[in-house]
């Protein structure tokens, strides 16, 4: 079946099977590989996107159920092909290690700061609560998120 939707901004149609995923879709269908598929089940959060301003699990979300629905992807988050103020944090703070968990924590927190200009460590932990990261400890994404909000 073919499925007509916004990525980033742009109009696209694919040719999906009908029960793959959305995540499948956006990586092998679209050329979009930055949203990762770590377990597939909506536990990690590496590939979460907004879809209609909705932060999403893209492996629990059919690609037929995006069909005529708006996505952005961690590709999309930043305009005129720079960083998003957010990505930058992650960079300058070095809550980046193997990188893996990271193109879900920066949609989940562009999600967060387009909610919460000011938020609280309790906000944070729990935006971020469905995202999982086996390198950091987590501190340093902590601090990339307050370095982000204050510069909001
Ligand atoms: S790959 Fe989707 S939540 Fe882990
Ligand atoms: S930086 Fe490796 S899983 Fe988070």
């Amino acid at each position: 079946m073919k499925i007509s939707l916004t990525v980033n901004g742009e109009r696209r149609e694919a040719e999906i099977w009908p029960g793959e995923s959305l995540l499948f879709a956006l990586r092998e269908r679209l050329g979009l590989p930055g949203s990762k598929n770590a377990c597939e089940q909506g536990e990690c959060g590496s590939c979460s996107v907004l879809m209609d301003g909705s932060l999403v699990c893209a492996c629990l979300v059919l690609a037929a159920q995006a069909d005529g629905h708006e996505l952005v992807t961690v590709e999309g988050v930043a305009a005129n092909g720079g960083l998003h103020p957010v990505q930058e944090a992650f960079a300058e703070t070095g809550a980046v290690q193997c990188g893996f968990c990271t193109p879900g924590l920066i949609v989940a927190t562009v999600d967060l700061l387009a909610r919460s200009r000011e938020p609280s460590d309790d906000e944070i932990r729990e935006a971020l609560s469905g995202n999982l990261c086996r390198c950091t400890g987590y501190a340093k994404i902590f601090d990339a998120v307050r370095l982000a909000a204050s510069r909001a």
